[in-house]
């Protein structure tokens, strides 16, 4: 799995990681989630994307099942939620969180979404978090641009490493001022949903052909050629969740070749950004 510089930091993220929302449920289809977990681990997918919110919990305690014995291997995320964002809210519950993923820190907190605490404080709180080797890194998540400044002019000593956004074929709002603004500063941008959170395009669709033609070409799966294009970008990393083995290698196969600059234009067609963006539609 090939690794990119996380924004400004030092960190080597792997392009491709794993969500983990939704996989909570009956003891079956847990234990499945915690191997599929597992397997995203052996085939170099480190990024575990999880929160507070996941299960209410539960989805942090089988993130710690996944990883026990393997911490040192993982790029490990987790979100505050806004209604917990105050200073003492965010200490607690990251506090909390750690408790949960059985481990002594997180390589990266975020606030879940903006929210009715303000931003100053939910950055207070990170810093000291950082101060006390709670977390290595601060970011956003569904932050727009001016959110992003705002969260960046609230931090003293630190600088924000990412923002978690909303980014699939068919949703490439980002790429209108986000991405733009993002790239300049050097703050990675993590794509959730990258399958559209299960709502793929389909054969039945002129973009599904598509993708299933171009992927042919490359002995490639659509999913595979989709997280391929989302990832073009140098500054984009992408966490795809799975509870089934098979899916986990498919996704893990999404980089590592390349697509022509034709097949990215005839992607960027079926699946157009807003408009007015031109230049990092045919990155
Ligand atoms: N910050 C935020 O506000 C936010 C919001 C949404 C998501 N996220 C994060 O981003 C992660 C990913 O987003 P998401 O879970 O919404 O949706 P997603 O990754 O776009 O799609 C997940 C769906 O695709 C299916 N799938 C995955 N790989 C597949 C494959 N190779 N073949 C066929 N089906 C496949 C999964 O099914 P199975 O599980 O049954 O395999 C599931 O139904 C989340 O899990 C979470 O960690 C963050």
């Amino acid at each position: 799995m090939i690794k990119r510089p996380f924004g400004w930091t030092n960190a080597e993220v792997p392009v491709i990681g794993q969500g983990t929302w939704m996989i909570e449920g009956d003891p079956d289809r847990e234990k499945r989630a915690v191997e599929t977990l597992r397997l995203g681990l052996d085939l170099g997918l480190t990024h575990i994307d999880t929160g507070e919110m996941y299960g209410e919990g539960r989805v942090e305690q089988l993130v710690a099942e996944a990883i026990v014995g393997r911490r040192d291997e993982v790029f490990l995320a987790s979100k505050v939620l806004p209604s917990n964002a105050s200073y003492e809210g965010t200490l607690r519950a990251c506090e909390n969180s750690l408790k949960r993923l059985r481990t002594d820190r997180l390589d990266l907190y975020m606030l879940h979404w903006p929210g009715r605490h303000p931003i100053e404080e939910t950055m207070r709180a990170m810093e000291k978090l950082i101060e006390r080797g709670l977390i290595r890194f601060a970011g956003g998540s569904n932050f727009d641009v001016e959110e992003l400044q705002g969260a960046a002019d609230s931090l003293e000593g630190q600088r924000l490493a990412c923002d978690q956004v909303l980014y699939h074929l068919e949703d490439r709002g980002i790429e209108v001022r986000l991405l733009p603004q993002c790239t300049q500063e050097q703050i990675a941008i993590v794509s959730y949903s990258p399958f559209g959170h299960g709502k793929f395009p389909g054969v039945h669709s002129a973009g599904g052909r598509l993708l299933a033609e171009i992927g042919e070409r490359h002995g490639r799966t659509p999913r595979q050629v989709a997280l391929n294009f989302l990832t073009r970008h140098p500054n984009v990393f992408a966490i795809p969740k799975t509870t089934h083995p098979d899916r986990v290698k498919e996704n893990a196969g999404a980089v590592g070749w390349k697509l022509s600059a034709q097949e990215i234009d005839a992607i960027d067609r079926a699946f157009p950004a807003p408009a007015f963006v031109t230049a990092l539609g045919t990155l």
